[in-house]
């Protein structure tokens, strides 16, 4: 009985202290990401918002209304920074960024800033890290005074030749830049090989950090979400008709990759956020529905944050710009 109440009051006091100073832990951040929508295909686009969409600040106003609480907001900073050190990312891309962020801060969001798309680093990760580290030294620098609702990741989608090993080696070191100036900043931490969960078992998560979030995309079965993908190649027209009819098989496969992500989590101590999920509108609706909201649904059951990809932009998009209607079924389907 006495041993009941000491570890009671064990657990009260490190309940206690998560929040001493009013400062959330990184679970307790998490906790509050979701539902999130990701502002995709905008600034992470060729060159930014090189894509046709462009950003606007009412934009946050209609997600926050809508009940999402957390934005992931993808940016390509490489695009905007000099090619010799110091790296400088131009002012006028900052400002632009910034409008953005205020906007979405002041509509009550919580936002995840993101590296996306950094090709180069993707191509060659030794002659770009210089570069790579240089930009995060100044977005460390220049948001250092924002507040803890605005949390970094370091990378999207590490692949091609920055494999898993270099990405072990480099996490600590952008790591540690951002630290120097951002020293309790939530960051989120995503795999390799493209994000998915197939990466974990590689990941060496940087010890003793308190305020990481893991994070992984999953975009199974990739043949059912990204048929007719023109992004991903000819081959994606013969997935065109998969459909996902959430079968018990196809909903086994799903939750198995949300219980190795889980095991990995724990085991680490980390709070996990899935970053990304969306499938392309070639796809039928009612599977994307269907899809949508086991993906969803699964990300709750397992305590995970969760981020739609994405509003406005691209094929995927929950939101109709033209009409400035959502696609109110699959935006259901994202909601709990
Ligand atoms: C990419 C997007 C793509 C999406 C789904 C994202 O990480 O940046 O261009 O549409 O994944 O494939």
């Amino acid at each position: 009985m006495a041993l009941k109440a000491s570890i009671l009051l064990l657990l009260m006091a490190r309940a206690a202290s998560a929040h001493a100073g009013g400062v959330p832990d990184a679970a307790a951040v998490n906790r509050g990401l979701s539902p999130g929508m990701n502002y995709g295909a905008i600034f992470d686009a060729k060159p930014p918002e090189g894509w046709g969409w462009v950003a606007k600040e009412g934009d946050f106003k209609i997600i926050a209304a809508a009940g999402f609480r957390g934005l992931r907001l993808p940016v390509r900073w490489d695009a905007e920074a000099g090619l010799a050190a110091p790296y400088t990312i131009d002012p006028r891309f900052f400002a632009r960024v910034d409008r953005m962020l205020d906007a979405a801060l002041g509509a009550g969001l919580t936002v995840v800033l993101d590296f996306h798309n950094f090709d180069g680093l993707m191509a060659d990760p030794e002659g770009q890290k210089a570069r790579f580290l240089g930009i995060w030294d100044q977005l460390a620098h220049h948001y250092r005074g924002r507040p803890r609702r605005v949390l970094f990741e370091i990378l999207n989608e590490p692949h091609d030749r920055l494999t898993p090993g270099l990405w072990n080696a480099l996490l600590p070191r952008a790591l540690a830049v951002i630290r120097r100036e951002n020293p309790d900043r939530v960051v989120l931490v995503g795999t390799a090989d493209w994000g998915g969960p197939a990466a974990l078992d590689s990941l060496r998560l940087p010890a003793g950090d308190p305020n990481i979030i893991l994070s992984f995309h999953d975009y199974s079965p990739f043949h059912f979400t990204h048929q007719g993908a023109s992004w991903v190649g000819p081959q994606s027209q013969a997935w065109l008709g998969t459909r996902w009819t959430g079968s018990f098989k196809e909903n086994e496969d799903l939750r198995g990759d949300f219980e190795r992500v889980d095991a990995y989590a724990r085991a680490h101590g980390v709070p996990v956020n899935l970053g990304e999920y969306g499938s392309n509108d070639a796809a039928d609706e009612g599977s994307r529905v269907l899809w949508t909201a086991a993906m969803s649904h699964a990300a709750r059951r397992f305590g995970f944050s969760y981020f739609y990809w994405e509003f406005k932009a691209g094929t995927m998009a929950v939101y109709d710009e033209k009409t400035g209607a959502w696609r109110s079924d699959l935006k259901n389907a994202i909601l709990p």
